[in-house]
């Protein structure tokens, strides 16, 4: 499974690809506007953190616009994915793009036969969001379940990337579930490590070791 962190946070993008257990970035509007820096400014500094994939999300809504947006930010560095919208235009411009060989990420997922199009599409990634569907009351995860039942159907190369991701629960359903990738914050990644007895069990083995006097040199 690959692991892309959901932030325009240089510092903790930074932080995290230094562990080696990053494969990708995902960015949004919203994650710009919270970075408090330029969009293209902080995408490709981003891009040059990263081997992998980089999303970058057009705001054009219509079919040209969203061409000559992507054609800027494909520009910034070869590791950058296109993000677009789940809407028909952004579906004709993801087909445009992929057949030219650009990844693109089709974002704002909620339904399967919304994610069937994408893979129609040529979408490199479908974005569903799982967190905000749990929060009108839907199960996010039966979402993924029904995408990879139907990818694999048809043998879609399409990568189910679950996004909108809000704790390691969700990761966890998703890995069981075989999505291919997951996008998370910065600090639900962290929390996959973490565990209480971990813990414990580290305090006493040092509090032993400490007893014994020795140090490994
Ligand atoms: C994914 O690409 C999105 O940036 C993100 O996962 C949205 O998450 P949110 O619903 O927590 O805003």
């Amino acid at each position: 499974m690959k692991f892309f962190v959901d932030t325009a946070d240089v510092a903790e993008i930074a932080d995290f690809a230094a562990t080696g257990l990053l494969d990708g970035v995902t960015t949004n509007p919203s994650l710009i506007h919270k970075s408090g820096r330029k969009f293209l400014e902080v995408v490709k500094e981003i891009c040059g953190l990263v081997d992998g994939p980089v999303s970058a999300e057009v705001v054009a809504l219509d079919l040209d616009g969203m061409l000559r947006e992507a054609d800027v930010v494909r520009n910034l560095a070869p590791n950058v994915c296109v993000k677009l919208p789940l809407t028909f235009d952004g579906l004709k411009a993801c087909k445009r793009l992929t057949s030219e060989g650009t990844q693109v990420n089709v974002t704002l997922c909620f339904s399967a036969t919304q994610a069937l199009l994408a893979a129609k599409a040529g979408a490199t990634f479908i974005s569903p969001f799982v967190g905000r569907h749990d929060d009108i009351g839907f199960d996010g995860m039966d979402l993924i379940e029904d995408i990879r039942l139907i990818y694999d159907n048809y043998e879609y190369q399409t990568e189910i990337l679950v996004a909108s991701v809000r704790h390691p629960v969700h990761i966890l359903q998703a890995a069981k579930i075989g999505a291919d990738v997951v996008t998370a914050p910065p600090a639900v990644l962290k929390a996959l490590a973490k565990h209480p007895l971990t813990e414990r069990g580290l305090e006493q083995f040092l509090a032993d070791w400490a007893k014994t006097g020795e140090t490994i040199a």
